[in-house]
Parts: structure tokens; sequence; C-alpha cells
């Protein structure tokens, strides 16, 4: 099984681990997830979940030949159950990003309350140099954190940033050394232990509540293009171009 669970002391652990393959996520692992968050968010002995990677590898995003053999249908694919379920959860959810975060990887990240970042992680977010689009209501929420500037330089050019550019721009909490990554985002996951969670779950819908419809709209909205991305020419030269380990040619395209 490449998603791992476990409750313990009161924190839900969602930990990707498929490190052959760099964390890419495919969507039997997007249904776990989803999974795991619907069941976190009805089991009252979880106060906080924690989601994290393998040392080096948070994730490489959607598993590529996934989105050559399998593309998300609709709404109701499994990422968009994941991206529901994360984007709806009432209880903390916090990263413990333990190494490179592409693509979902990164956007995942928006819809957390605390993330962590291991200064050895890079994170990116290559839609658009895989013919793609912003995904995850990232066209919405990263010109919201950074600026439209710099979201242009990541959405746009797809430039990887570093951890600590990650905090500087919002993303993340704060940059820890590799090794105590997943023990300092644990500890705070276990804080929520000693706090009320009624008044946490209520804090979390008024923080987030209002936005959520909105994002959600977003991400449907997101979903059209991307799905009509996927199955484009220029699409399909770049996940060519990555299996066949060269780069992609996109100069016949107009
Ligand atoms: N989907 C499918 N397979 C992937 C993958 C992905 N997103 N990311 C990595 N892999 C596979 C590689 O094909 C390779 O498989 P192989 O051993 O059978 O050849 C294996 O994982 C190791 O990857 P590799 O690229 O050799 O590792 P690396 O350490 O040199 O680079 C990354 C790591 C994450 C930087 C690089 O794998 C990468 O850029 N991945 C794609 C990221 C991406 O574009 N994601 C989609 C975002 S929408």
């Amino acid at each position: 099984m490449s998603i791992k669970t476990a409750v313990v002391n009161g924190v839900a652990t969602i930990e990707i681990a498929r490190p052959e393959k760099k964390n890419a996520l495919t969507q039997a692992m997007y249904e776990a997830m989803a999974h795991a968050l619907g069941q976190a968010q009805a089991d009252g002995s979880v106060r906080a979940v924690l989601i994290t990677g393998q040392p080096g590898i948070f994730t490489s995003g959607n598993d590529i030949e996934d989105f050559m053999q399998r593309p998300p249908q609709d709404i109701d694919s499994p990422v968009f159950r994941f991206m529901q379920a994360l984007v709806g959860c009432d209880k903390p959810v916090v990263a413990a990003v333990t190494g490179a975060a592409i693509g979902i990887g990164t956007t995942l990240l928006l819809h957390c309350d605390f993330v962590y970042v291991s200064d050895e992680a890079r994170l990116a977010m290559p839609f658009v140099s895989l013919g793609l689009v912003p995904e995850f209501a990232s066209s919405l929420l990263v010109p919201e954190l950074m600026g439209a500037r710099r979201a242009a330089e990541k959405l746009l050019l797809g430039d990887p940033f570093t951890p600590e550019q990650a905090v500087e721009c919002g993303i993340a909490n704060a940059v820890l050394p590799a090794a105590e990554v997943v023990n300092h985002a644990r500890r705070v996951a276990e804080r929520f232990n000693a706090l009320p969670p009624g008044a946490v779950r209520d804090s979390k819908r008024l923080i987030h509540g209002p936005r959520r419809e909105r994002i959600m709209q977003v991400i449907a909205e997101e979903a059209t293009v991307f799905g009509q991305r996927l199955r484009s020419p220029e699409a399909m030269e770049a996940f060519q171009a990555f299996f066949q380990k060269r780069q992609p040619d996109f100069s016949q395209f107009s």
C-alpha cells in the first residue's frame, strides 16, 4: 500500500509511501487519502491530521503515467474527492514537507493549516511546462498569497522555490532540518490534544467556511480546462519527454 495511515496519540497520520516512484500519486492513492481524511473527520479521538512523505521526497505530484492512461474523468474522480476532503476538513491539518513537493505536492499545502518544510525540500508547480494549467485553486490562492508578479514566476514559468522562499511568500510556517521536520510537525499536531476540540472545529469553520464554496467552484473551473489540457498534444509531448528523459519540444505548436 502506498498510503500508510495510523492514528496515534490523537493524530491521524497520512504518509505517502511510494519512494520508488518519488511518491507520485495515483488515483488509488488519492482515493486512500480521501478515505483517511473522511475517517479522521468522523473519529472523535482524532484531534489533528498530519500529512507527510518519505525522507527526501514529499511527493512528485500526480503520477504522469496515470495522467496518460487514466485521466480524471469528472469532478467525482478520486483526485477531486481528495481535494474536497482536504478543503472541507474541520480538523487542523499539519503538513511535514520531507523533500521535493511538485505539482499537487505544493498546491495541497495551500489547504493545510500548518506547513513545515525540510531544509532540503524544493517546491514547484510546473503545470504549464507539462502542457497543463494550475489546479487545486492555486490559480486563485497563489496570486492572493504572493501577489501577481511572483505568482507568474511560480505558475507560468514553473520556477522552483526554496523552503525559505516558501516561508517568505506565506505557503509555509517554518523551515526545519530534514531530520526534525516530521517530529516538529507531529508535536504541533499533538498540541491539539490539549485544546478544546469544539472550539478548534468552530474556529476552523469560521476561518475557512465562507471561502470553501468559492474554492470548490474554482477547483471545478480549473478541472474543466485541466481535463482538456490532459488530452492536448502539448501535454502528450511533455509526458512522453518525461518518460524518455529528454527535454520537451514545443516548437511545432502555435
Ligand atoms: N509520475 C510518474 N513517475 C514518476 C513521477 C511522476 N510524477 N516522478 C518520478 N517518477 C518516476 C520516474 O519516472 C522514475 O521511474 P523509473 O525509475 O522507472 O525510471 C522514478 O520515479 C525516479 O524518478 P527520477 O526522475 O529518476 O528521480 P530524480 O531524483 O532524478 O528526480 C523529481 C525527482 C521529483 C525531481 C523528478 O522525478 C520529477 O521531476 N518528477 C516529475 C514531477 C512532475 O512533473 N510532476 C507532475 C506535476 S503536475
